[in-house]
């Protein structure tokens, strides 16, 4: 039984019953999907040939000059110093974008793109880049690459690959590692990728630079054999974790050396986002209950101390008191971590509000301030990011509401009218005016255009399950990277214990994320969803008196409980 008394309700949602409807089964919509799949297609294709005929290899488009600009090691030399002569980039956006090509059923320019990196991509240059930026975007990048380029589908030709990326992730890799010789532990934000760390290099780092790493180098350690990666990173995330205050919050930035925080105020945006993800990420993709304790305790608290309606403010990690009353573009993600959580109904009313303000303006704004409802005087930009697309895309994995597919279509939509230009699309420097920026992010490509092609076509999520890093590369969720089934699933000794044998854990990420909202039927969108270990509760109207007669979950396989009123659910309680 719960300890009653100090049950907290969390964000319950998984009362709310939808009345699946059954209009995206109807004709008119597929062929509406199918349009605006093609449509995605054709933009991420105008944003790609253009990349590659004007940048490549350089790392990143700028589509108005129609010219390139090495955005990785720039990053961190904004003076241009040391890099060799005539440095040709790291071929950024081409790595960004081979998760997609696969989605997208491109096998062949996945192949000769595969080929390039292996002859030609060097990573011994004295750049400094950003660690956690060359971790998301490079190694996760070459690693879910290396996971398409093997799995049972034979994208490549015989013989073409010999894990070459694989390679290529591996001596990455290592070059990260000297960023972690702390006496924390914790890394520092820059490396140099020929030298390591440079004398005096800062020590100032942000939450989501210590805690984003674990995905992407776990995934190393399971693929080489080697743990020293994922060890480093564990070691860094368990440290981080340490330094949470009494309310289990965190600050911003942080001091590698001492460990000390530097910036006390924190949220769910910038700095920290995909802190809160890889926890949750990371139990789903290996297994770890420790991962699982860390974001139960971690996701009590941002909705405890930061959640307001559907907004989502800023408090300070040591009294939990409200700092900053703003929406940033980057918190879009966070309905679509809900909803891998289970938490529908919370997903669902933050997101219409993102919408509201992405009508408002046409794009997302960076910054909105919620308390003057006006933009941020000076954070006007929409640097095409993906954030609100992700959401809309695991909404409507979860809901199969049509309602998310107009919301994408008025993305898509958007997009071609204020980004697009003959050379690519381009950032929007202010959304008042719509004036344009130089620029094409790698991530329009691995995540706008990928999870906006998802939104509309996610065959590819058919046949396994897949967790998405925090800049769109998907990892297969394989039983062998499991360290340990689930408690709840060995444990239980239900009625409903299913026939099948097969033990496999749900991602939440395929159509087996309906989950609890529709654990009243065995159906979900049409089709039987069935993770392995989820066990329906006792009565249908999920009525209970006991936690005996309660399940388990779909989306994360943990046992649902009977809450005071009457209703099992995934209670969060502390
Ligand atoms: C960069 O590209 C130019 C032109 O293709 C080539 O001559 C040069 O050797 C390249 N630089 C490096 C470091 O590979
Ligand atoms: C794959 O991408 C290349 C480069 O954009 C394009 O020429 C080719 O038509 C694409 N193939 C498919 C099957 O989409
Ligand atoms: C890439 O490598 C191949 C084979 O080594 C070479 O022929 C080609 O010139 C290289 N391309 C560039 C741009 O360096
Ligand atoms: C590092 O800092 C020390 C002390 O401020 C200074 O003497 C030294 O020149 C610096 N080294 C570099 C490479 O900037
Ligand atoms: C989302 O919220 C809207 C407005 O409150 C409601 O009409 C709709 O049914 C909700 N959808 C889901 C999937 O919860
Ligand atoms: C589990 O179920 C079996 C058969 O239904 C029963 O014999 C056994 O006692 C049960 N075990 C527990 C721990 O409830």
């Amino acid at each position: 039984m719960l300890p009653r008394k100090s049950v907290t309700w969390v964000l319950l949602l998984l009362l709310i019953f939808f009345n699946l409807s059954t209009s995206h089964s109807d004709p008119r919509w597929a062929a509406k999907k199918r349009r605006l799949r093609n449509k995605v297609r054709t933009m991420f294709y105008h944003a790609y040939d253009n990349y590659m005929i004007h940048a490549f290899p350089h790392d990143e488009l700028k589509p108005l000059s129609k010219s390139f600009t090495d955005s990785l090691s720039e990053l961190g030399n904004l003076k241009l110093e040391h890099l060799p002569q005539d440095y040709n980039g790291s071929a950024l956006t081409l790595i960004e974008s081979l998760s997609s090509l696969v989605i997208m059923g491109n096998n062949t320019e996945f192949q000769s793109a595969v080929v390039w990196l292996s002859e030609n991509l060097t990573f011994d240059v004295d750049a400094r880049v950003n660690l956690f930026e060359c971790n998301i975007r490079v190694l996760g990048g070459l690693v879910s690459a290396h996971l398409l380029a093997t799995d049972s589908t034979h994208r490549l030709g015989q013989g073409v690959y010999k894990n070459q990326l694989l390679t290529l992730a591996e001596d990455l890799g290592n070059r990260f590692l000297p960023a972690f010789n702390t006496p924390t532990g914790l890394p520092y934000a820059w490396i140099n990728l020929k030298y390591g760390v440079v004398e005096n290099e800062t020590t100032e780092t942000s939450t989501s630079g210590c805690g984003s790493l674990i995905l992407e180098m776990g995934a190393l350690s399971r693929l080489t054999g080697d743990p020293k990666y994922e060890s480093a990173a564990l070691r860094a995330l368990r440290k981080l974790w340490s330094m949470r205050s009494s309310l289990n919050l965190l600050g911003t930035t942080l001091d590698v050396s001492t460990g000390e925080w530097i910036e006390y105020s924190s949220g769910i945006g910038a700095g920290v986002d995909s802190f809160y993800e890889y926890l949750y990420k990371a139990h789903i993709l290996f297994g770890k209950e420790e991962f699982w304790r860390m974001f139960h305790l971690a996701y009590i608290a941002v909705q405890k101390y930061f959640k307001h309606g559907p907004w989502y403010h800023e408090a300070d990690m040591r009294t939990g008191k409200a700092t900053y009353w703003q929406l940033t573009s980057l918190q879009a993600f966070w309905p679509g971590l809900q909803v891998l959580v289970g938490d529908i109904a919370a997903a669902n009313s933050s997101h219409r509000e993102f919408f509201y303000v992405w009508n408002k303006f046409g794009v997302l704004p960076e910054r909105y301030l919620l308390d003057h409802q006006m933009l941020h005087p000076t954070e006007k930009y929409y640097p095409l990011r993906p954030e609100f697309a992700e959401s809309t895309f695991y909404l409507y994995q979860a809901t199969k509401d049509p309602w998310y597919i107009e919301v994408g279509e008025s993305i898509v939509n958007s997009l071609n009218l204020h980004t697009k230009v003959e050379g690519g699309f381009a950032s929007i420097r202010d959304v008042t005016t719509m004036e344009l920026e130089d620029h094409q992010h790698s991530f329009f490509l691995a995540e706008t255009c990928k999870y906006l092609y998802l939104l509309f076509d996610d065959s590819f999520l058919a046949e396994q399950n897949y967790v998405f890093t925090t800049e769109g590369h998907p990892l297969p969720v394989l039983s062998s990277w499991q360290d340990r089934l689930p408690e709840t699933y060995i444990q239980s000794n239900w009625t409903f214990l299913k026939t099948d044998k097969e033990v496999r854990r749900t991602s939440a990420m395929s159509k087996q994320v309906c989950p609890s909202t529709s654990l009243n039927s065995w159906e979900c969108a049409g089709q039987k969803i069935e993770s392995a270990c989820h066990i329906l509760d006792f009565h249908g109207d999920h009525r209970c008196l006991t936690d005996e007669e309660c399940g388990v979950d779909s989306t994360n396989c943990r046992r649902r409980s009977c809450s005071m009123a009457g209703y099992c659910g995934l209670w969060l309680f502390i």
